[in-house]
């Protein structure tokens, strides 16, 4: 351990992965951890949180694992205060959760709008509203959410909901950001690229290539600029920063681990 987090508390949300593998929130919790974090790991699947919860405490962290769906408001104030009862503060919430269903507003049923709206933007409202009275009482805490390139540049899936939401995240981190800060709190958003999470086999390779995983893995390396997606590790790495006090100066703003992919776009 090199302590760049020693003894905070970090409030993890989708802290599992939803198959075997390094999901972002899995790699960021044990990384956190590595560097001395306390981790409250949350995560709709009691057995995902489990097993982070494992991963931490075989490298002799601690780490609670806590069950929770982040839209649902009462789950999320159970999980607030279950990890200020735990830990007795909370120093880092990290709002990991996320993900996207296919379509454009034609296509897409109302129902699907709203729950992915829910899932990727009302979450992090509902963390917000439950653990920013927490750090406004210690004076102190860094919030680190997590968005994607979908919000930012179109790169040929028709992902309206979520590229709405993730844009949506950026602008709602900056007003967090900008409304606290004078009261000690930090908020900043890591945007993700293309990244070979667990993810891509359990979902976007059935989604969008009849389940043929080579097929995926071979098409998402290619959209990239390196000729690679990125991997959880390089999003735990960017979170990592921004929730030390490494970033005191650092606010209101965005990291992206995108491996150049966004620059191309705009280019
Ligand atoms: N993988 C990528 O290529 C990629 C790219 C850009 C952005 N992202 C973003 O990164 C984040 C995490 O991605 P990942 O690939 O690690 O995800 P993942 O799909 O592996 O999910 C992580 C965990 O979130 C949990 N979860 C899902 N819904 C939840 C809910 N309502 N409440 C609580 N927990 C819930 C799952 O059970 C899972 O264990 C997401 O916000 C995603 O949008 C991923």
């Amino acid at each position: 351990m090199t302590g760049r987090l020693q003894d905070k508390v970090a409030l993890i949300t989708g802290a599992g992965s939803v198959a075997e593998g390094w999901g972002n929130g899995k790699a960021t919790a044990v990384l956190f951890a590595r560097e001395g974090a306390k981790i409250f790991a949350a995560d709709i699947n009691q057995e995902a949180a489990d097993e982070t919860r494992r991963l931490v405490e075989a490298e002799g962290g601690s780490c609670v694992a806590f069950a929770a769906d982040v839209t649902d408001a009462a789950a999320v104030t159970r999980m607030v205060e279950g990890c200020v009862s735990a830990y007795g503060r909370i120093d880092i919430l990290h709002n990991n959760v996320g993900g996207s269903v296919p379509g454009g507003p034609v296509e897409m049923a109302e129902a699907d709008w709203d729950a992915n709206i829910d899932l990727n933007l009302k979450s992090v409202f509902l963390t917000c509203k439950s653990a920013l009275p927490v750090m406004e009482a210690q004076g102190k805490g860094a919030i680190v959410n997590v968005a994607s390139i979908a919000g930012m540049t179109y790169y040929g899936s028709d992902l309206i909901a979520y590229r709405a939401a993730k844009a949506g995240l950026v602008q709602f981190t900056r007003g967090v950001a900008m409304q606290y800060v004078r009261r000690g709190i930090r908020a900043n958003t890591v945007i993700p690229g293309l990244m070979y999470t667990p993810l891509v086999a359990h979902r976007v390779a059935g989604q969008y290539h009849g389940g043929d995983l080579e097929k995926t893995v071979a098409r998402r390396n290619d959209m990239c600029p390196m000729g690679h997606m990125g991997d959880a590790w390089d999003v735990a790495y960017a979170a990592l920063y921004l929730a030390s006090d490494e970033a005191k100066y650092v606010t209101a703003t965005e990291i992206l681990v995108d491996g150049g992919f966004t620059a191309r776009s705009a280019t």
